[in-house]
């Protein structure tokens, strides 16, 4: 498995690939993998000749008061996972390697990017958005692969290469589960055990108000409510909880059909994120 630190050399390992017909898989990561990013990379093992990995914890998409400084890291534990599952490639640079000190060039999507995290992390997703289409630069994959635990930002990835004409197909991936029902996060290693017990509330009020809402479209307010009602009483500090047209990210109107049920919510200091996507 071959290491870089750094973006020059990365892009022109890449580029020569290219050359010589290679397709390349890429799963960006901020490290401190677990099984849902190692779902990613075995997508990512199955199509592509080469599979590249990236590690980089990005400090532009965290706001100062965020947990860019305590984020958790283990980059030994993960090459040996990346070789594990297979990748070829990791990418790993220092922040200064990544950004200059001067760097004035932001990408940004400005609709899809707007609600649920958008709106109680305002600068998260032109961050993400940013350091996503340098890592594309410097990978150059034929695809990519996002989980989609955090789908918005698979859906904002997705409207950002279509505008944009990345020549990069983003291949979703299903949000992969603890056997007790929480979505696998890094952030989970700062629960408790009492605060993950009262967290697993996300996944189940989420699950009730889904099939309440397949079963009767009319109560999705009361459903939406209930779910968050949920959340609080076992102790969490709801950020949102919220339905929304996949498409529009917009409330569903009644042409829509993809939607997504998400939440976010404070257990002690840790901000988890859940959400089920299902037909109306
Ligand atoms: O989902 C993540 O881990 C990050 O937002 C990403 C896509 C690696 C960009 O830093």
């Amino acid at each position: 498995m071959k290491i870089f630190n750094r973006g020059s050399e990365l892009q022109k390992y890449a580029l020569e690939l290219k050359r010589s017909g290679k397709t390349i898989g890429f799963v960006p990561t901020m490290g401190y993998l677990h099984d849902g990013h190692m779902s990613l990379i075995d997508i990512a093992r199955q199509k592509a000749d080469v599979v590249i990995v990236s590690i980089f914890v990005n400090p532009t998409q965290f706001a100062p008061n965020e947990d860019f400084d305590r984020y958790p890291r283990d980059f030994d534990g993960d090459i040996a996972k990346c070789a594990e599952h297979g990748a070829d490639v990791i990418y790993a640079p220092e922040a200064s390697e990544m950004y200059r000190s001067d760097a004035s060039t932001w990408v940004e999507e400005t609709v899809l990017s707007k609600p649920l995290c958008g709106a109680s992390r305002p600068v998260f997703y032109r961050g993400v958005t940013t350091v996503v289409s340098k890592l594309f630069l410097l990978a150059q994959p034929d695809f990519a692969v996002f989980g989609l635990k955090d789908a918005q930002q698979c859906f904002v990835i997705q409207r950002m290469v279509r505008d944009l004409n990345f020549p990069v197909e983003i291949i979703p991936a299903p949000l992969v589960r603890d056997a007790d029902g929480l979505a696998l996060s890094s952030r989970n290693r700062y629960l408790s055990a009492d605060e993950r017990t009262r967290a697993l509330s996300i996944h189940r009020s989420l699950e009730t108000a889904k099939k309440r809402i397949i079963a009767d479209r009319s109560c999705m307010d009361a459903a939406v409510k209930d779910a968050a009602d949920a959340i609080t009483a076992a102790g969490g500090r709801v950020d949102y909880v919220d339905i929304l047209d996949c498409d529009t990210m917009k409330y569903p109107g009644s042409g829509s059909c993809r939607v997504i049920l998400a939440a976010a919510a404070f257990f002690g200091t840790t901000r988890l994120i859940d959400n089920e996507i299902f037909d109306l």
